[in-house]
């Protein structure tokens, strides 16, 4: 767990997703999840999770970030950063790191406490050792 440092570029990230938590569409769940995804040129997309009354067709604020960064022309993403209404930082769940492995084999994850006090950062190997991959 490392200290999330005032005026640094991760601290002003936490402040856009804190302030994005809002636009959250979870009337099911009741749980807000906000996330930012860097690309390879340096620029940051954000997405949040939005629920459907047909449950399985909720998406995650992660695959929304990264979707919204591919559609803007990236090609890979180097950090996905996560927040959520729980007071402890959340792990991108089993689908997400897939998604995220797709476009990096090294991406940082970088998960907020909802506090903004600290933060975990774990690699994307890390967290998804042995995800599906094909060679034809
Ligand atoms: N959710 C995310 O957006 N990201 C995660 O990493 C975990 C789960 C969403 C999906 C659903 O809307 C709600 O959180 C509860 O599972």
């Amino acid at each position: 767990m490392y200290l999330l440092k005032e005026k640094s570029d991760y601290k002003i990230i936490y402040d856009k997703l804190k302030s994005l938590l809002k636009n959250s569409y979870a009337p099911f769940s009741k749980f807000n999840v906000a996330s930012a995804a860097e690309g390879g040129s340096g620029n940051i997309y954000y997405g949040v999770n939005v629920e459907n009354v047909s449950f399985s067709l909720t998406i995650c604020a992660e695959r929304n970030a990264i979707f919204h960064a591919i559609s803007k022309g990236e090609k890979t993403i180097t950090k996905v950063f996560i927040l959520s209404t729980a007071k402890s930082p959340i792990t991108p769940c089993g689908a997400c790191r897939q998604v995220i492995s797709e476009f990096s084999n090294d991406a940082k994850i970088i998960m907020f406490s909802n506090d903004g006090v600290n933060y975990e950062e774990k690699s994307i190997k890390k967290l998804l050792p042995d995800g599906f991959d094909y060679k034809v």
